[in-house]
């Protein structure tokens, strides 16, 4: 794990200083910031708890050159890109990590746009991995828009066709299997969840809906879990998210499956709208419609003040699809 992050930053090269804005109990502070970042001898600003305006302020005052974070504080860079720019000096800062969750192309073109001189990086891992499975490593590389990056050192990977278990070649959509050094051996005392996730020949399941470029860029598609099955199409949610965030108005969305009777399951968005903003749930849905297939729009919005999501940033889908069944 430490060896992965010391090439993958290229921490033997130079040391910096990072600004952690994970928590530490969580995969990816555990491996970046208790161990890979520290190992390397680089310096770490610890926050005591994630704030905007602190997490800024650290950039300046510690001169920070590495900023990993998730989504949704990136998309609040993006947001209000003036209002910082003018009030703090983040002229030492040349790199963000971002990981936790599939960050889209409007986003990463939006961050691009608005802090030309700071490269965007991205990470793919899970818990399980204990590692980054894989990650971008240039500018160049993570603007192949969607891409988590190429796999780590010692890692291997296939994609696997969730029905059949039969493997698929470049460019086709199935399960990303790992296989490698830092891949965990079990789940603590529970050996009918290892067995379902750890195949005999050490191949770990990620539940992620992946595929793999010719040139070995691999790209989440989704959770396997989260598709919405709307009359058999499959629509992954993370793209109408991103697609919501886009919109102006819009500050935070998610989409979750709604249950229907005549088409299995449609898409419905939860939207937190910009304060100030009383664009209409009709708006939404015209915005989406126009952008997207027929069979992936939104056909149903609820406005809420915020959407629930774990200390990675990970929208937590169970919890508005509990909401949202409860009021049927
Ligand atoms: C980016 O860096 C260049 C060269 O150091 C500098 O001239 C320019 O002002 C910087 N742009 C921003 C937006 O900070
Ligand atoms: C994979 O997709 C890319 C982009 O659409 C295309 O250029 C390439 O030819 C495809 N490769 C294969 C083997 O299907």
């Amino acid at each position: 794990m430490v060896q992965t992050i010391v090439s993958r930053f290229k921490l033997d090269e130079e040391t910096q200083t990072f600004i952690c804005t994970v928590p530490m109990f969580h995969i990816y502070g555990l491996a970046a910031f208790a161990t890979g970042i520290l190992a390397a001898g680089s310096t770490i600003v610890i926050l005591s708890k994630f704030e905007m305006d602190e997490m800024l302020m650290a950039i300046q005052k510690y001169s920070a050159t590495y900023l990993p974070l998730v989504p949704p504080i990136l998309v609040a860079l993006v947001n209000r890109a003036a209002a910082i720019k003018r009030k703090y000096d983040l002229r030492s800062l040349h790199s963000v990590l971002c990981g936790g969750a599939p960050l889209s192309r409007e986003v990463t073109e939006g961050f691009l746009d608005k802090y030309p001189n700071v490269t965007i990086l991205q990470g793919y891992g899970l818990t399980e991995s204990t590692a980054i499975g894989a990650s971008t490593d240039s500018l160049e590389e993570s603007s192949r828009y969607g891409t988590a990056g190429l796999l780590s050192p010692c890692m291997e990977a296939k994609i696997v066709d969730p029905e059949s278990g039969k493997a698929l070649p470049v460019n086709r959509t199935g399960e990303l299997w790992l296989r490698g050094p830092s891949i965990m051996k079990g789940y603590f005392s529970n050996e009918e969840a290892t067995a379902s996730t750890l195949d005999s020949d050490g191949w770990l399941r990620t539940g992620d809906l992946c595929y793999v470029d010719e040139d070995g860029f691999v790209f989440v598609v989704d959770r396997l879990k989260e598709l919405i099955k709307y009359k058999g199409y499959q629509v992954p949610p993370a793209e109408l998210d991103a697609l919501l965030l886009t919109h102006p108005d819009i500050t935070d969305a998610a989409v979750i499956p709604f249950p229907d009777e005549k088409v299995g399951q449609f898409p419905m968005a939860y939207v937190v709208r910009k304060t100030g903003s009383y664009i209409s749930e009709s708006a939404v849905m015209d915005f989406i419609a126009k952008q997207v297939a027929p069979y992936k729009k939104i056909r149903r919005v609820a406005f809420t003040a915020s959407i629930p999501k774990n200390p990675s940033g990970k929208i937590l889908r169970k919890d508005l699809i509990k909401l949202a069944e409860s009021k049927l």
